[in-house]
């Protein structure tokens, strides 16, 4: 029976060392160790040792049992290391990966660009001033030389908010708004928002104008012509080509439209520019009396010019943007892009 127990031993502890996983090591133990394991299988047979040999033999067992549980204590921690080492490899954070980039916003490119001209302006000394999108009919019209039952009235197709109320359809009249305010000189660009009737790939319900509005002592058209131009120079490059054309706004007088060279064909003739070689910027003129009278500015002493410009268009300009509706849409696939 001591050989069966030596065997039993060293068979035992050669399978607890190549026990591939806990599971495996727990079968044999039940094997070896259990109820109805190989050793106690052994010791059923003891009842027939010769009695005086029996507590040897009993002893004996006992330590064939002991050095057997440490040999699968000692396997199983063996077997647990592993696998927690290798749940560790596995599950590992790789420090020397590239992290991932938090979605970072920007401001949109209709601001942008506002900041952009105004910034131009403000360098030149003008100041900002702002003034309400709901506008009384009097500042938006009346009070820069358009009655109501004058036809310019039309050419703005005006949101009416109620009776004598409309969202304003131009910047125009915070010139008004500042003059009241304001004795001269007086030098203002005005950025904000405002809304006609219209719309098509070039034409938005709601958009974007500065105004501009200088007031002074001997002012003249020159001063405009030469402001415009720095202006234009500096913010689409010093090989732009200002044009003007004559044209009509009841507020200022003479009034033109300024062109600009076209900055795709450089007035080869595109379809941006419609084969003109010329691209539309702004309104301008020099303020009509009329309007000094409202203001209460002495028309006598005083002269003054004032310009409205489309920020939506400079920016579609300058970006080649072909519908104005891409600004106010909040795909973030275009408006990334700026
Ligand atoms: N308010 C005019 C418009 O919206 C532009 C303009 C402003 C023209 C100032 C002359 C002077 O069309």
């Amino acid at each position: 029976m001591q050989d069966r127990l030596k065997r039993m031993q060293a068979e035992g502890i050669a399978e607890i060392a190549q026990a591939p996983d806990t599971r495996a090591l727990d079968d044999i133990r039940v094997a070896l160790l259990g109820r109805k394991g190989a050793l106690t299988e052994i010791l059923r047979g003891l009842g027939t040792a010769p009695p005086d040999q029996r507590p040897a033999i009993g002893k004996a067992a006992n330590a064939v049992k002991k050095a057997l549980e440490e040999a699968i204590d000692a396997r199983k921690t063996v077997l647990e290391t592993q696998v927690a080492r290798r749940e560790a490899r596995e599950t590992a954070v790789d420090m020397s990966l590239p992290g991932r980039r938090p979605m970072r916003g920007h401001m949109h490119l209709v601001p942008q660009v506002a900041e952009e001209i105004l910034g131009i302006f403000l360098e030149l000394g003008f100041q900002a001033a702002t003034g309400p999108d709901v506008e009384t009919e009097y500042y938006n019209f009346d009070s820069l030389n358009t009655p109501p039952d004058h036809p310019a009235r039309d050419l703005h197709d005006t949101f009416f908010v109620k009776p004598g109320v409309v969202l304003r359809s131009h910047t125009s009249p915070v010139q008004m708004r500042v003059m009241e305010k304001h004795a001269p000189p007086v030098a203002v660009v005005v950025p904000g928002r405002v809304y006609r009737n219209d719309y098509d790939a070039s034409h938005s319900p709601m958009f974007y104008q500065i105004e501009g509005l200088l007031v002074d002592k001997g002012v003249s058209f020159a001063d405009l012509k030469g402001t415009l131009l720095l202006f234009i120079h500096r913010f689409f490059g010093p090989d732009t080509e200002m044009r003007f054309r004559p044209h009509f706004f009841p507020f200022t007088e003479p009034s033109a439209e300024v062109d600009i060279s076209c900055s795709v064909c450089k007035g080869e003739g595109c379809r941006l520019c419609k084969n003109t070689g010329w691209l539309e910027i702004l309104g301008c003129g020099m303020v009509h009396p009329v309007v000094f009278g409202y203001a209460g500015y002495d028309c006598e002493t005083y002269t003054g010019y004032a310009f409205g410009l489309g920020i939506d268009r400079i920016a579609m300009l300058r970006h080649a943007i072909d519908n104005i509706h891409h600004l106010y849409e909040n795909d973030l696939r275009f408006l990334e892009q700026f």
